[in-house]
Order: structure tokens, then sequence, then C-alpha cells
């Protein structure tokens, strides 16, 4: 802006209209502070005890007077709070058809993983113009990923899942910070987002090429894919390793639950309510399986607390996820 970088570019969809708010917030309160002090020093001049001024008629009220300084102020406090409230709505939904990517924090870097098994430290590379969501969570204590660029921001909490998600719009390389303070190293828990055309992308995906962005520079992908096949291949091998498949079987001796074609479907609790199976439901049924039983099912499960990493945990969940990817294909078929 105005060749000085006051602020970050604008990569994402939202950046535009968050900056927009923004400006809008900044010149109201402008036009109010820049106002209200000459109108007070006006008026301390103006009818200072040694100033001739007309004070026979003081007025104790005036409802003309009243009326407009309720009502405009009014107009745009409500003006502010929808505006904000239907940026955070569009913010918060969930786009159609994100791309899904894990992130852990922990003291002090940032640890990710796509779909396909590639992990990652410190760096996230995504495809530009594609929705992404970020499922994330914390090893230890509360940290926050935060993308300038995409001015967008939210907190990685221990215990459970927060999401969030962007569209990039720019190729480049933006800053990745944590914006909580997490301990000694906070300050050096930072990294960079890379976003990519989506061909390089999807090569960066499957090998350790550097990847080209348009203006012909290369960016080292800096990773090495360490991966023994894709999440939901890994999430199968933990689920053969920790014996959930000696309960959670299709055939008929199943004492527990067959996931297949469960996740994003409703389910029925034995207390009689019923929830849309998520990865929060799905995290909370591994680690404390007697918080929510299933309706027709006792409460046998031993607990996976303190047994499993958190990765371990995601990856049971994307093997989970790709149970019902298969059956939605199959009934499409
Ligand atoms: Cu993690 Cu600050």
């Amino acid at each position: 802006m105005w060749g000085f970088p006051l602020f970050p570019e604008q990569a994402s969809t939202v950046a535009g209209q968050i900056d927009l708010l923004y400006f809008a917030l900044v010149g109201l309160s402008l036009i109010f502070a820049g106002i209200l002090p000459f109108v007070v020093l006006y008026l301390i001049v103006r009818y200072h005890r040694s100033m001739k001024a007309d004070r026979s008629n003081p007025i104790n009220s005036s409802l003309k007077l009243e009326l407009t300084w309720s009502i405009i102020p009014f107009i745009l406090s409500m003006g502010v709070f929808f505006w904000s409230t239907f940026l955070f709505f569009q913010i918060n939904a969930d786009p159609d058809d994100p791309l899904e990517i894990y992130v852990i924090g922990k003291q002090w870097m940032w640890h990710l993983q796509h779909p396909n098994g590639k992990r990652e430290n410190n760096e996230l590379h995504v495809p530009v113009g594609q929705p992404i969501k970020l499922i994330m969570t914390s090893q230890d204590v509360i940290h926050s990923f935060y993308i300038p660029a995409f001015r967008l921001k939210k907190d990685v909490v221990p215990g459970r899942y927060t999401t969030m998600w962007f569209e990039p719009t720019k190729t480049g390389e933006y800053h990745l910070f944590c914006a909580e303070y997490c301990g000694t190293e906070h300050s050096a828990m930072i990294g960079r987002v890379v976003v990519l055309p989506l061909p390089d992308y999807q090569r960066w995906l499957t090998t350790e090429e550097p990847a080209i962005l348009p203006d012909g520079s290369t960016i080292s992908t800096g990773v090495s894919s360490d991966s023994g096949g894709s999440m939901a291949e890994i999430g199968a091998q933990v689920f053969q390793q920790q014996g959930c498949v000696s309960c959670h079987r299709t055939d008929s001796a199943a004492r527990a639950p067959v996931l297949n074609n469960i996740f994003g479907k409703p389910t029925s609790l034995a207390s009689g309510e019923t929830l849309t199976v998520d990865e929060e439901y799905l995290r909370e049924s591994i680690l404390r399986p007697q918080a929510k039983i299933t309706v027709g099912y006792g409460p046998i499960m031993p607990t996976f607390e303190g047994q499993l990493t958190e990765d371990q945990v995601l990856q049971l969940i994307a093997y989970i996820k790709s149970l019902s990817d298969v059956d939605a294909n199959e009934e499409n078929q």
C-alpha cells in the first residue's frame, strides 16, 4: 500500500473484506475522535466565564438533539454489528469439499500432515484457489495458528479440535506465526505458508522436487516424505495394532458399532441424544469411550487416553473418514 508495507499482502478470499471492515472501524473512530475534541474545545472557549454569551434561556432538554445523538450512533453501531457478524459466519462456515490438512501444535513447532501422508514441519504447502480446511489440535499448551496475509487466526487447543478454512488467492510465501504466548520459544514458533499452483502442489505432494513459482523462482519443499502410506492407510494399521478391529468388525460377532459410513452422519446415543459424527466426537470416543455410548451397545470399550499420540488419533480419524468416503462413492455408482 502506497509502496510502504503497512499491511501484509491480501492473499486469501476474505482478506479484502476484513481489511474493509477494519478501515471502516478506524474511519468511524477517526471521525468521532477527530470531531469531538474540537467541539469540546470550542464550547470551553465560547462559554468561558469571561466570555460574553447569552445565558438567559438555559436549555434543559431538546428532543430533536437527543434523538439525533441516539439514532445516528445506533444505526452506525448496528451496521458494524451486522457487517462483522456476516463476515464472522462467512469465515466460520465450512466450505464445500475442502482439502483437509491436519495441524498439531507443540512446544515449539507446527507439525502438519496432508491426507496422503506427507508431513511437514513449520511449513504449510497449499494449492492456490482451493478451499483448505485445517483441523488443528495441540499436544501441550494453547497455541494459535496465525497467517496475517490471509487475515486469519485460530487458537489451537489441547484436548480438542479447532478448525479454520481459507482459500488462497495468490501464489507465494507467507508468514506463519504462533499468536498465543506458549512458553520460552513462543517467538521462535514461526514458519511459512507456501501457496503453489495446483499442478505444482500435486507434484510437491508426491515428490521432493523443489517447487517452481510462476515467476520462475524455485522454493525448496524443505521436507522429506517419511510417509508409510496415506493418513488413512497408517490409520488402518493403528486400527489393527491397537486391536480396535477385534470389536469394530463388520460381521455379526461385532460387539461395537460398525464404523463404515458413519462420518458426517447422525448417530443415536444411549442417552437419547442424536449427534452428527465429526472429528471431535470420534476423538472423544477413542480417548474417553464412556462419555457417549452409541444406542444398542454396552460401555465396554477401554480408554485409549495416553496410549495414542495426537498423530495416531488423527490417523484413526482419517481412516474412519475413509470408510465413509468409500461407501459414499459406492452408493453413487
Ligand atoms: Cu505456540 Cu506461541
